[in-house]
């Protein structure tokens, strides 16, 4: 499968899954050929995910695995020891870790320089950001001495990030779609609808391959094989410019299905 900086382009979502549905999720993906998986601290599933992976008979170096640190193991007296948690769970160190969600202004430098600290000990083997605007995921990149390789985002054909994926474009970071099926919104829209009929495929695999065929990662969840299934299908073929331009004039600044308490007032940050 295709990589983007070493990501996967297709991964395996986790939340809202815990216990077994999230074990037999991960199992099941990495069954049909999906090697990357996601979860963060916040999931309450890294455990059943990392057994998941002793289970699954696929080398842990064929894997590729993101965790990410709760907001709340930010501070300096909490974050080593959240991730020294994180990797007992997942059985060995991830391949990328993720700071969640965007610390508060003044915590900022230093959470991000705690970032890098956990990459140079060996407790990650890749460092990124999740939920940063354009200006955070700059300065998070200039503080990480240009370490960090990946924002992971709410991305799919309702929203439009055009500006964060310039932005990231410009500093060699990827993105990866989280919600990129917008939890099924996103596959109402009629244009998304007419354009699957006609080409033969779900408009789940049309809205995929929109995400994907942009070199973003997309990490839809889905607890069923079949549309695991149909998932992965969606590398398979390519969508015309047209059809790419159609879908993305769909997507609105204000599309966005995410938006935590915690965010208010920070999108334009
Ligand atoms: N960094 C962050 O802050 C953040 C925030 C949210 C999510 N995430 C990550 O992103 C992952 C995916 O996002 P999400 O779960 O919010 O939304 P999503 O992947 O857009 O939507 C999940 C929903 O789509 C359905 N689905 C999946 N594949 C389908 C298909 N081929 N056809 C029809 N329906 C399909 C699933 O139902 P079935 O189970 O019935 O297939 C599920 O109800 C999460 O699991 C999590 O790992 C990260």
């Amino acid at each position: 499968m295709k990589t983007l900086n070493g990501i996967p382009i297709l991964g395996c979502g986790t939340f809202p899954l815990k216990g077994e549905e999230a074990y037999r999720t991960v199992r099941t993906a990495i069954d049909l050929g999906i090697r990357h998986i996601d979860t963060a601290q916040m999931y309450g599933n890294e455990a059943d995910v990392g057994r998941a992976l002793r289970d699954c008979g696929v080398p842990r170096e064929d894997l590729y695995v993101v965790t990410k640190v709760d907001p709340d193991n930010l501070p300096a007296d909490r974050f080593a020891a959240s991730v020294t948690r994180s990797m007992d769970d997942l059985g060995g160190p991830p391949d990328l870790l993720l700071i969640h969600w965007p610390p508060a202004a003044e915590e900022f430098d230093g959470a991000v320089e705690r970032l890098v600290l956990e990459m140079q000990k060996g407790m990650t083997r890749h460092i990124g950001v999740s939920n940063f605007t354009p200006n955070m995921m700059r300065r998070a990149y200039e503080r990480a001495g240009g370490k960090i390789i990946n924002n992971q985002v709410e991305f799919h054909p309702l929203l439009d990030q055009s500006a964060l994926l310039a932005e990231a474009r410009k500093l060699g970071v990827v993105l990866s779609a989280y919600s990129p099926l917008g939890r099924g919104a996103a596959l109402k829209p009629d244009s998304i609808q007419d354009i699957a009929r006609r080409i033969g495929r779900p408009p789940s695999e049309v809205v995929l391959r929109w995400i994907t065929q942009q070199d973003v990662v997309a990490m839809p969840m889905t607890t069923k094989r079949e549309n695991a299934l149909s998932n992965l299908a969606s590398l398979e073929f390519e969508l015309s410019p047209g059809d790419m331009a159609a879908i993305s004039r769909i997507g609105r600044p204000e599309g966005r299905l995410i938006n935590p308490g915690w965010m208010a007032g920070r999108w334009s940050e």
